[in-house]
């Protein structure tokens, strides 16, 4: 698996994501995304509009405001109680989030380094003195066993000399070394060894004011989820677009959460796009279909190249599901970190039509025509982050190759994903005959795919530089395409295909026939049909 520093420096360098207001030092929770990513990242939200919209029957689309009125909040339930533990160091002042304080303890610089020390030496006791007195002093200054290794060891020595410490009595040790003058054991700082406060809940709404003068303006948040957007439109959509139970109202949009821990990338931010859909259904007929957004949802990431090995789905236990949620279902994928939630497919019953109904007083209600009666759906929501989805897509396609002694970065991009479809290359860039007819070519291609021409490097490296932002097919415009004085143009270029480096010879007018089979994946059958040779 690639770690996410080379996807970082990938995305900067080729231009996907670049740290936002980095000139001014950077904002450690936003991101921009460049020329190619903004590309890539709109291919992800096409994917899934072409898909879940306008493939299907039973859904239509909305793009609501980002501020809505205020007590919307109060309706769903966000304003009370959407928010994460929080902890601080009570001297370096890092905060985490109190759930994944542990985690990040154990993964931290200073207890991997303890750890490793441990494991070097027969004596427990030796280990810590020296690391106290070593590495400790350097990672973890205000660990308790740093500042007052005798204190700290004293009441171990007679226990614990000549002996080692096994794994599974690290949470003891942590007990041990991080603790008050009067030895109550605390948590120890992830990032300093210092004492974090006792955790408490930090909302995650951003506040906002909508009028000219703070005084008298009206506060709002900015939405934390588009999902709201939906429920209040129920009845809009339902009168305008006249559809029956089952169906779905589909939204991309921006959601900003007040996260504690920003990180890993683009993985979590404060500011986000989201995909989401409300699926509202009959009661009694929600668990059938939230099973089939499971599926639906769990094969489309598939679809789109992500490798089955690198994705799973995670059942919510019921501790963690919301109260009014029935079930709830993660797709999971194996982000450098570990396994992430991807998307989050939950059936959250009636109870948002139910909230906005009684703070709005408008009855959000569906009137079945069968039963006759009046009725409030229940709703299936598949909740996916483009940004997320973007980045998953991203770290499966990377990859690293060894190609005649010399590495190739490659991005193995499902061709409907990646930024540029074709690259048309000019073999000699002095012949103005190949140079015209590369950029004529371009040029039609343009009409129909996002093609780029280029003539600043050699072939190799303009193949290698192309490869390294997925572009999925190469075309090049040689002497044979245009003719010299020994002989006539054939009239036919070269595509080259970016994963096996295959290479086919068409004739020019046939390319745009070729180019929809290899966008639809028929390599085998161009090659069967023109003949294979390699780059
Ligand atoms: N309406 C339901 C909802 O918002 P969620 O699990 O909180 O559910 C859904 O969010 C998806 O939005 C997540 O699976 C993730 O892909 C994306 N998401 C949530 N918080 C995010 C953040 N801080 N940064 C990036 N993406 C985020």
């Amino acid at each position: 698996m690639v770690d996410m520093d080379k996807i970082v420096s990938l995305c900067k360098r080729r231009g996907f994501i670049f740290q936002s207001s980095e000139i001014y030092g950077g904002l450690g929770s936003a991101w921009d995304y460049g020329p190619l990513g903004v590309e890539f990242k709109k291919n992800v939200k096409h994917l899934w509009w072409r898909d879940n919209v306008h493939l299907r029957d039973d859904m239509v689309g909305l793009d609501a405001a980002i501020t809505m009125h205020p007590k919307v909040w109060e309706a769903s339930g966000h304003l009370a109680s959407f928010s994460d533990p929080f902890t601080g160091c009570t001297v370096c002042g890092r905060h985490y989030r109190g759930d994944h304080l542990a985690e990040a303890i154990w993964g931290s610089k200073w207890f991997e380094s303890l750890k490793r020390r441990l494991a070097n030496e027969d004596d427990a006791i030796v280990a810590l003195q020296k690391w106290a007195a070593g590495d400790g002093k350097k990672l973890a200054p205000n660990l308790a066993l740093v500042q007052r290794p005798e204190v700290i060891l004293s009441h171990w020595k007679t226990k614990r000399s000549g002996y080692r410490f096994v794994q599974s009595e690290f949470g003891e040790l942590l007990d041990g070394i991080a603790c008050a003058p009067d030895g109550t054991p605390h948590n120890p700082c992830p990032n300093c060894g210092g004492q974090m406060s006792e955790p408490r809940p930090a909302s995650l709404m951003l506040e906002t004011f909508l009028g000219p003068v703070q005084e008298t303006a009206t506060k709002t948040y900015l939405r934390p989820e588009t999902a709201q957007g939906i429920f209040v439109n129920f009845d809009n959509v339902l009168q305008a677009s006249r559809k029956k139970l089952p169906f779905g109202i589909a939204q991309i949009g921006k959601s900003f959460r007040n996260e504690i821990t920003p990180g890993n990338f683009t993985f979590r931010t404060r500011e986000f796009e989201q995909m989401e859909i409300e699926f509202f259904c009959l009661p009694g007929t929600d668990e059938e279909w939230h099973q089939r957004w499971i599926d639906e949802r769990f094969a489309w990431y598939q679809k789109y190249g992500i490798r089955k090995e690198n994705i799973q789905l995670r059942e919510h236990e019921k501790d963690e599901l919301a109260f009014y949620a029935k079930r709830c279902v993660d797709v999971e994928y194996l982000f450098p970190m570990g396994w992430s939630e991807l998307e989050g497919i939950a059936n959250r019953t009636d109870y948002d039509l139910k909230q906005h109904s009684n703070f709005s007083g408008k009855a959000l209600e569906y009137f079945d025509e069968e039963s006759k009666q009046k009725l409030i759906p229940y709703v299936i929501e598949p909740s996916a982050g483009a940004d997320r989805s973007a980045l998953a897509f991203l770290v499966d396609a990377h990859h690293e190759e060894e190609v005649r002694g010399e590495k190739r970065v490659v991005l193995k991009f499902h061709p409907e994903l990646a930024p540029i479809k074709i690259a048309v290359l000019p073999l000699l860039k002095k012949n103005s005959g190949i140079v015209e007819t590369a950029k004529k070519l371009t040029t039609e291609l343009r009409k129909r795919w996002h093609s780029v021409y280029d003539d600043t490097a050699s072939i190799g490296r303009l193949y290698r530089r192309q490869d390294e932002v997925g572009t999925p097919f190469c075309v090049t415009v040689d002497v044979q395409t245009v003719g010299d004085d020994k002989s006539a143009a054939d009239g036919k270029v070269t595509i080259r295909d970016r994963d096996s480096m295959g290479q086919v010879r068409v004739p020019m007018a046939g390319l745009p026939a070729v180019t929809e089979e290899l966008m639809a994946g028929q390599w085998a059958e161009v090659f069967r049909e023109h003949g294979v040779s390699k780059e």
